[in-house]
């Protein structure tokens, strides 16, 4: 199998070092020749990079280089894929995303609601001057985006670059999920195939089913409705919030039944309990700061320390084990099935051409070929409209520099409702952003 190049853009992330563990445990299936972290914070990177040298030099001697950079000719040069996690404005700003709407009273979180959408102002302009870098340098790479909110960058890159077929907006709930489904079941999550249709962070598992063909579904259900419904990635098991958000999603399935939830609807079906839940003083991105980049940057540090990796408790996850299998399928032309995102055009048939819908797909060398879902029942019809509205106006706020449009979308969004609540939360939000929203009229 050739081996490739690939680019961690936001190097600094979180996410990298179990990224870097994944792709040691992935290395049959997707082998590098060079690895390159690109990140505008050099000392953020610095810490996660050095801590990978080491693992990297006990379990991937096979690969011929490893370097970090802030620079981006160094960075985009002849690279095949990309992975891009970046979060402008840092986990400070997602601090304020959060704590605004639930100074008003409504749901405050990173992707769902005014905070998703103040994030999705910020990242738009970073993400596509990323992806005129990363083209200018390389062509033909393949982009795989997680940034965040991706439902809302996605759409903004459709219009950005509508021509541009490896850019790939993709995301770890679906997959985390499975994991738990998979658990229940008691067996590998990579035997189960999904049905799944929606927008990112807005959808429903139709179906699933195993490798033979069986269908898998109401045994779920069943499970879940008579049981319990819990996180089971290492990652995700023991944090407090996504035990209660998996919870959460039994409630879900108890008040509608047809379809197996993402886990994001809670924010949409329950927003006053999610908003009433949820302290200004206790964010999530507080929990954030406190937990998963306390425990990656005290992992780092001591394995910079030690100069070993040994003993200490770093693993691959299913988030890096689905980036790395995804981008090996259209690497490889692998042609396996995966939920990403994809311009409609007719897969959901009675929902816009142009919305941006997570459904499982084939990835192929010529991209996502997504399978045909059909038509989706009015229920779920009405909640992705309205969804999809919003997320359509974020959009097109930013290019038209329009007040007016934000204050539409929050009033859509279900999270709020109210006209005055949207204003006012959007007044707060422009103070809180002025550095990196663009000018409003
Ligand atoms: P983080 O703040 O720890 O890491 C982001 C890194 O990006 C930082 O090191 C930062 O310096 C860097 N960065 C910021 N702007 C940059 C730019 N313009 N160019 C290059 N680097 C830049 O955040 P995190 O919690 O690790 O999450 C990273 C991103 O991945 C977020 O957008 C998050 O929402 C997203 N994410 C998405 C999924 C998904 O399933 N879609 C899953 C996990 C994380
Ligand atoms: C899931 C979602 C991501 C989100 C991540 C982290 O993996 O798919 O889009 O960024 O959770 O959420 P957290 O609140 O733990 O930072
Ligand atoms: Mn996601």
């Amino acid at each position: 199998m050739e081996r490739k190049n690939l680019v961690i853009v936001g190097g600094g992330s979180t996410y990298t070092l179990g990224i870097i563990m994944s792709l040691i445990e992935e290395k049959e299936n997707f082998p590098l020749q060079n690895l390159t972290f690109y990140d505008t914070d050099a000392d953020r990177q610095e810490k996660i990079a050095k801590a990978t040298e080491i693992l990297l030099s006990e379990h991937y001697p096979e690969l011929e280089s490893f370097s970090y950079t802030t620079d981006k000719a160094a960075a985009f040069a002849d690279i095949d894929a990309a992975f891009v996690q970046i979060r402008t404005g840092g986990l400070a700003m997602r601090e304020l995303d959060e704590q605004i709407p639930l100074q008003h009273g409504v749901v405050g979180q990173e992707t769902c609601g005014a905070g998703g959408m103040a994030y999705g102002l910020r990242s738009i302009k970073d993400m596509i001057d990323l992806v005129n870098d990363i083209r200018y340098y390389s062509r033909d790479a393949w982009i795989l985006n997680y940034t965040n909110p991706a439902a809302i960058v996605g759409l903004a890159l459709k219009r950005e670059f509508p021509d541009d077929l490896r850019i790939l907006n993709i995301c770890d709930m679906p997959i985390a999920i499975m994991k738990s489904y998979a658990d229940l079941l008691e067996k590998d999550v990579w035997e189960l195939v999904p049905e799944y249709f929606g927008l990112n962070h807005f959808g429903w598992f139709s179906k699933l089913l195993d490798k033979a063909g069986n269908d898998l579904t109401d045994e779920i259900k069943d499970k879940i409705i008579n049981g319990d419904f819990l996180p089971t990635d290492k990652e995700i098991a023991n944090d407090e919030s996504w035990i209660q958000t998996f919870r959460q999603a039994r409630q879900m399935l108890i008040d509608f039944p047809e379809f197996l939830p993402n886990t994001y609807l809670q924010y949409y079906l329950y927003p006053d309990d999610l908003a009433k839940k949820e302290s200004p003083d206790n964010t999530r991105a507080r929990q954030v700061i406190n937990g998963r980049e306390k425990r990656v940057h005290e992992h780092c540090d001591q394995i910079i320390q030690q100069g070993t990796a040994k003993d200490i408790d770093v693993e691959a996850d299913i988030h890096g084990v689905y980036m790395i299998r995804a981008a090996a399928s259209l690497l490889f032309n692998l042609k396996e099935t995966f939920v990403v995102m994809v311009e409609n055009q007719g897969v959901i048939s009675n929902l816009p051409a142009d919305a941006l819908v997570e459904v499982p797909a084939l990835l192929t060398n010529h991209g996502p070929k997504a399978f045909s879902v059909g038509e989706i029942p009015v229920f779920y019809k009405g909640l992705i409209e309205n969804q999809h509205a919003y997320e359509r106006l974020v959009v097109e706020a930013y290019y038209e520099n329009s007040y007016n449009k934000l204050l539409q979308a929050l009033t859509l969004n279900r999270t709020i409702v109210s006209a005055p609540k949207a204003k006012a939360i959007l007044d707060d939000l422009i103070e809180a952003n002025k550095d990196y929203w663009p000018a409003l009229k």
